[in-house]
């Protein structure tokens, strides 16, 4: 029997560098022998891109906070029945940039909506499956914004352009995440990509020891 393969969702506010990040760790783990399977929210999937696309593009005012949360719950739904449950279970390892904890701190800390909304919605659309890792990138708000600017050429999506106090009640939330599940690891994203890359493997060694 194959051993199932481990799950990590890699979480952060936009401009922490989280792209170079997952390549890093996915070339790191494929060292060791795994098959690493790439993905992220909102998408991943045919059905899921094509929510992606509906949410995240059109005005500001397009979706109201709990028919956004539905259509996230919905991409991600069809993404865990569809890829990451099969890679899983065939040994695979998966890497998700963004998963739950994204719709938990933006629809839910950033807009409004309860965790315990949230998670109810989760339970619906995915069985509750929550990652083995999630490691959330942080960076000084300016740095981030920063970065994020020079990549996006200053136009930012639906959710990008929101207030800044939008995005410090998204910090916090992943910061309170850490704080009381040992599953989620803050980590500090600041310096070379390197060591970045290396601060991140101390967070998921033990999942590469054998079981
Ligand atoms: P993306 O272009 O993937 O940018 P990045 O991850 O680099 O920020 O944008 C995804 C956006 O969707 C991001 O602003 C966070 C938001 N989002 C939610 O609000 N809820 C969710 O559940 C997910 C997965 C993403």
């Amino acid at each position: 029997m194959t051993a199932r393969g481990r799950f990590i969702s890699i979480e952060g506010g936009e401009g922490v560098g989280k792209s170079t990040q997952i390549a890093a760790l996915a070339a790191f783990i494929e060292q060791k022998g795994f098959e690493v399977v790439l993905t992220r929210e909102p998408g991943g999937t045919e059905g899921a891109e094509t929510i992606r696309q509906l949410v995240l593009g059109g005005s500001a005012e397009r979706w109201l906070p709990r028919a956004e949360a539905l259509l996230f719950a919905s991409a991600r739904s069809d993404h865990v029945e569809r890829l990451i449950e099969p890679a899983l279970a065939s040994g695979k390892w998966v890497i998700s940039d963004r998963f739950i904890d994204s719709s938990r701190a933006y629809q839910g800390a950033g807009s409004g909506l309860s965790d315990a909304d949230i998670m109810a919605l989760h339970h619906i659309g995915s069985r509750g499956m929550l990652p083995d890792r999630t490691l959330v990138l942080r960076l000084d708000s300016k740095e981030a914004a920063n970065r994020a600017a020079a990549r996006d050429q200053n136009q930012p999506d639906r959710i990008q352009g929101r207030v800044e106090t939008f995005h410090a009640d998204v910090d916090i939330a992943f910061v309170s995440f850490a704080e009381s599940e040992q599953r989620v690891r803050l980590v500090d994203a600041s310096g070379a990509p390197h060591e970045v890359t290396m601060r991140l493997l101390a967070e998921i060694s033990d999942l590469l020891e054998p079981a």
